[in-house]
């Protein structure tokens, strides 16, 4: 794991969007992996920015979203469909057949929309880089603890946590989903980065868990301990119960000076 602790949230997204760019600039057809929830909007209003001031085309970009509710209709504003449509994909010139999410309309089954939405990732050739948050919880994508660290994309039952730390998005009178299709932890782990960013102290101790706890399915996210190239951009607030961060700021200042004589180097 590569952990990278900024001043703020605002250098978090910018970091990140560091990395989509060189994706994008140096891969003819990337495939990016996509995340939803709070943290990453400040990543795609910076990709949007770009795209407005300096020409980042998505033209030849294909995405993949961690997930999406159950039997949700796309159209509906709480869909994680009309997340990515507000929050990045009107505004840039993808073409939005080349934007895929998890779904399971009332009718489709659950296990065929899932193996689908596996066999359609690797007919692209895999994600490259895949974009994630944490819960406060340690679950990446709706990858709930308990979820088995070998899943595939399948339907996950949310925790009471999750379900009331996301209740802050629903209006008093809107339903909001338990349950969603989400990309399984294999499923994540099989891309070739992973760039996952938290930001804000009630992740503090979710960073800690991932990072330093043992591997676990009670902790999804610590499953990218195994993964060759976990990027982990922190805030100072998430990184806030971190016992290493003196080393981590060290190792990231040595590392800027390898890449100042080798340039950046991604194997995508
Ligand atoms: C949501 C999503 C995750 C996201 C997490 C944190 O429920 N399924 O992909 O990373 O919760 O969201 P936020 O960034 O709003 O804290």
């Amino acid at each position: 794991m590569q952990i990278i602790i900024y001043d703020n949230a605002h250098q978090v997204a910018e970091s990140a969007a560091k990395w989509v760019k060189e994706l994008i600039n140096k891969k003819p057809a990337p495939v990016l992996g996509l995340a939803t929830g709070s943290t990453p909007i400040s990543l795609y209003k910076q990709l949007v920015e770009q795209h407005k001031a300096q020409g980042l085309s998505f033209k030849n970009v294909t995405t993949f979203n961690l997930d999406e509710y159950h039997q949700i209709d796309p159209l509906n504003p709480q869909s994680y469909r009309s997340f990515m449509d507000k929050n990045l994909f009107s505004h840039v010139d993808i073409d939005m057949n080349n934007t895929f999410l998890p779904t399971c309309a009332v009718g489709e089954n659950p296990r065929v929309q899932g193996l689908a939405y596996e066999e359609n990732i690797k007919k692209h050739g895999g994600i490259d880089l895949q974009i994630l948050g944490i819960g406060a919880n340690g679950h990446i994508g709706f990858n709930e603890p308990t979820s088995s660290l070998s899943s595939r994309t399948r339907i996950k039952t949310l925790t009471q946590q999750t379900i009331s730390d996301n209740s802050r998005l629903f209006k008093p009178n809107e339903k909001q989903p338990t349950m969603a299709m989400t990309m399984g932890i294999a499923t994540i782990m099989n891309a070739r980065y992973v760039l996952l960013m938290a930001t804000g102290a009630n992740k503090a101790n979710a960073v800690k868990d991932m990072i330093t706890g043992g591997v676990s399915a009670m902790c999804p996210a610590s499953a990218l301990q195994m993964h060759e190239n976990a990027i982990i951009l922190l805030d100072k607030a998430a990184a806030s119960e971190l016992g290493e961060q003196n080393y981590y700021q060290w190792a990231e200042s040595e590392n800027r000076k390898l890449i100042e004589h080798y340039g950046y180097f991604h194997n995508y």
